[in-house]
């Protein structure tokens, strides 16, 4: 209803007078204005006149009826401390494949390799639940449809120059706009399911604290809309995790930022330095070392180019 009401208010540059949105909705008008005070006390700028209701601005909200065609799978919070856990928790109560958890903050938000995620107001934060059916060694394949999905929207909504760096980062201009975490479940060889948490710096400036990072309002110059962000992704992510993994691959390589540059994985138990030349079939990242050799990596954390000391945030490009 709340989808529906707000659905007519949009797409009226006019007044409309409760009698229309009973009559148009088939509920009283009571029920209309039941709806229409519990929307402004959420916070849109509905304006009640004698006339009826208008609304005065558009909002950037992530409740679950701003997304109508998947509503019942998005799960809103408003403070948590981590989409990671409330995700964890409805994968374990068999919820549907691409249930969603967003928040508007996060207290507690996490990177990868033990790190934290601020997570303030202004960036999207979200986990989805994909239950793909993949056996195991093959899991890694969501992950990268998630970014190649995600590199295309930004690139398609707002023009950026969005690419993907190994293994799931989205870069803009060498800074860190976007970032994944992956948690999955298994049964023997089979996926249960694979958690993806992204989180996206979208009107939140995370320069202040992690020079290395960047965010689509610094570089529109305005402010963007996360629920848009949020909605194309889920679509995107849709088709593009119906393909096969190699032509994912090839979706990947080609927005890569990785691929031909001098990089440097940081490993437990020694860094390597070396040229990334390519992915193999299951991800992995394959490093040429001075010597000539090839190397596999599967884990790690990956630095472009210039050589860093000190240890990263995970917000930023290292
Ligand atoms: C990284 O680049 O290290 C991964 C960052 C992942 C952050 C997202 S925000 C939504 C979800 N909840 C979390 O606690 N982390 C992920």
């Amino acid at each position: 209803m709340k989808s529906n009401i707000l659905n007519m208010l949009r797409s009226s540059p006019k007044t409309i007078s409760g009698q229309q949105l009973s009559r148009e909705l088939g509920v009283s008008r009571v029920a209309v204005w039941k709806h229409i005070k519990a929307l402004t006390e959420m916070g849109y700028p509905i304006v009640s006149s004698h006339e009826g209701y208008h609304l005065a601005g558009e909002t950037d909200f992530l409740y679950p009826w701003e997304f109508p065609s998947r509503e019942d799978r998005i799960h809103f919070f408003q403070e948590i401390p981590s989409t990671m856990d409330n995700a964890r928790d409805l994968a374990r109560d068999d919820c549907p494949d691409n249930t969603v958890v967003v928040a508007q903050r996060q207290t507690a938000g996490r990177g990868r390799i033990q790190r934290s995620w601020h997570s303030e107001d202004g960036g999207l934060y979200f986990t989805m639940v994909t239950r793909p059916a993949l056996p195991v060694p093959m899991a890694f394949s969501v992950l990268f449809a998630a970014s190649v999905a995600l590199a295309g929207v930004i690139r398609e909504m707002h023009g950026i120059p969005a690419e993907v760096k190994w293994p799931n980062d989205i870069l803009v201009e060498g800074k860190k706009l976007a970032g994944m975490l992956s948690e999955m479940l298994a049964e023997g060889d089979a996926v249960v399911y694979v958690n993806l948490g992204i989180g996206v710096n979208v009107n939140n400036d995370p320069r202040p604290a992690e020079p290395g990072a960047t965010s689509i309002a610094a570089l529109l110059g305005k402010n963007a809309s996360r629920r848009d962000l949020l909605n194309n992704f889920l679509d995107a992510f849709l088709e593009i995790s119906r393909m096969e993994t190699p032509q994912i691959l090839a979706r990947w390589r080609k927005l890569s930022a990785t691929l031909g540059k001098t990089v440097r994985i940081l490993i437990p138990g020694g860094d390597l330095e070396g040229t990334a030349r390519d992915v193999d079939k299951s991800g992995a990242l394959l490093v040429e070392t001075p010597d000539g050799k090839t190397e596999r990596i599967t884990y790690g954390d990956c630095i472009h180019a210039r050589i860093s000391h000190t240890k990263p945030q995970a917000n930023e490009q290292p």
